[in-house]
């Protein structure tokens, strides 16, 4: 299975992250000095991705900006002197093949995926969150879900054992294991209670799914809060055809409230190749003046 194509859904209203996200799209945050989607689509683009359908909201305007080509600002850049600068918007703009579909109303992630079916056509896509980081400097964390895709032949999950306060928050999945940190999915359901969870083994933010998951996505009832589950229709999915789920190596970030943001800007700030000293020593100033206080 050969894995082209990518949806990126990001149309949420970034609620926790207002009054910010009043204008900036949340995924448009930066971290340093590039926008947390920017990462999201390098992790594609470096698992093999050529094509991103991004799945907006009307007032979103900015992240389709963000991806395309402003020959004018970099000319501006360049008679400046900006080469730097003008080069990082090119490199933004030629990432990937870039297409925006506006989701018209927020109807849950299900929904958001299904909007990107004409896109995708009749083949196996992947599916990143947009306010998820996922952190690995060896092999990125969607490669090592297409490798499992493409070892099986089937669709295939991120999972990673969380606390039990944490599966509400969540997919939970029954699985049992296939091999070192892959799982063959037997069921899920979306934001258990503590009654209904099938495991601590939660979903989390990418997806390598086969084309038949639109057909039953069309079928879809709205299901927890009231919204189109994605979960729901994989749960489908899984009960008739394989799937499996793979323990992912790597960190993963979120961005979608305040204190992850603030942590994850700090990590990133210390990983940059420009700013990681200056970070560094001021983070080791400002802990002796908390210290002595
Ligand atoms: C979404 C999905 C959930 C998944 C989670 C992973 O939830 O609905 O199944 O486990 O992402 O990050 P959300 O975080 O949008 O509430």
């Amino acid at each position: 299975m050969h894995i082209r194509k990518a949806v990126i859904p990001a149309a949420g209203l970034g609620t926790r992250m207002l009054p910010a996200t009043k204008t900036v799209p949340k995924e448009m945050l930066p971290l340093v000095n590039k926008p947390v989607l920017q990462f999201i689509v390098e992790e594609a683009v470096a698992s093999g991705i050529e094509e991103i359908v991004l799945i907006t909201s009307s007032e979103k305007k900015a992240m389709d900006n963000h991806f395309l080509p402003d020959p004018e600002l970099y000319e501006r850049l360049m008679k400046k002197g900006a080469m730097r600068e003008a080069e990082a918007i090119e490199h933004a703009a030629h990432l990937a093949k870039f297409s925006f579909v506006v989701q018209k109303q927020q109807r849950g992630l299900g929904d958001a995926v299904y909007c990107a079916r004409e896109h995708i056509g009749d083949e196996p896509f992947a599916v990143l969150l947009g306010d998820d980081i996922m952190y690995n400097e060896g092999k990125p964390v969607l490669r090592q879900l297409i490798d499992a895709t493409e070892k099986y032949g089937c669709a295939s999950v991120a999972c990673r054992e969380v606390s039990d306060e944490s599966i509400a928050k969540y997919s939970s999945l029954a699985i049992s294991p296939l091999e070192e940190r892959v799982y063959e999915i037997h069921d899920m359901n979306e934001k258990p209670t503590p009654e209904e969870k099938l495991s601590n083994h939660a979903i989390l933010g990418r997806y390598v799914l086969t084309p038949e998951i639109f057909e039953i996505l069309e079928q879809t009832p709205p299901g927890r809060n009231d919204e189109i589950q994605l979960t729901d229709a994989m749960r489908v999915l899984c009960r008739h055809k394989r799937m499996v789920a793979v323990d992912f190596e790597g960190r993963r970030y979120d961005t979608g409230n305040p204190r992850d943001y603030i942590s994850t800007f700090i990590d990133f700030a210390l990983k940059d190749p420009d700013m990681g000293d200056w970070t560094r020593q001021f983070i080791i100033e400002k802990a002796k003046e908390l210290w002595d206080r």
